[in-house]
């Protein structure tokens, strides 16, 4: 398929909740397909759907550039089952060019999805991969990395993604 645009913070379709796939047809192939396309382009961790514009609960997540045993996963219909711990690390998003920002989440998560074919499967993940699911699953409910940052961090910001917006 083909590398599509990344929509950039300010773009208010980052706040929509993306909606539930009913069948896993060709559109949805095609669109995961788009997913792969953009993120090895953007070399990102993970991209959801809604960062090309669709709003399909559909993301993926691929850790190869920090780890070359790990391989490109696909969640449908993602339904995280359990969090656990807490921790802090640096993170990004694809939607926010150069801005990158310690946030505090779950230190490990379990979930459920379906891949490509539709199969359905679990996963139980901790560290950087756990991290990534949880971002990319909060995408699908139009929530952001930023929202997770304290007043002062968040104040600090204004100015440059007063920016990113400005540009978007
Ligand atoms: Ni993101």
């Amino acid at each position: 398929m083909a590398v599509q645009p990344i929509v950039i913070y300010g773009n208010k379709v980052l706040r929509e909740v993306s909606e539930k796939v009913d069948t896993i047809n060709q559109e949805i192939k095609d669109l995961v397909s788009d997913l792969i396309d953009t993120l090895k382009k953007a070399q990102g961790l993970g991209l959801s759907a809604v960062q090309i514009g669709i709003l399909k609960r559909v993301f993926i997540v691929d850790l190869s550039a920090v780890d070359i045993t790990a391989k490109l996963k696909v969640f449908i219909n993602p339904e995280i089952i359990i969090t656990e711990g807490e921790i802090e690390f640096e993170e990004g998003c694809l939607s926010f060019p150069g801005i990158y920002q310690k946030i505090v989440r779950p230190a490990k998560v379990k979930v459920k999805a379906l891949d490509v074919d539709g199969k359905p499967f679990e996963l139980e993940a901790d560290s950087l991969i756990a991290r990534a699911i949880l971002h990319e699953y909060d995408h699908l409910e139009g929530k952001l990395f930023i929202d997770y940052l304290s007043p002062l961090a968040k104040t600090m910001l204004k100015g440059r993604l007063k920016k990113l917006a400005k540009a978007s």
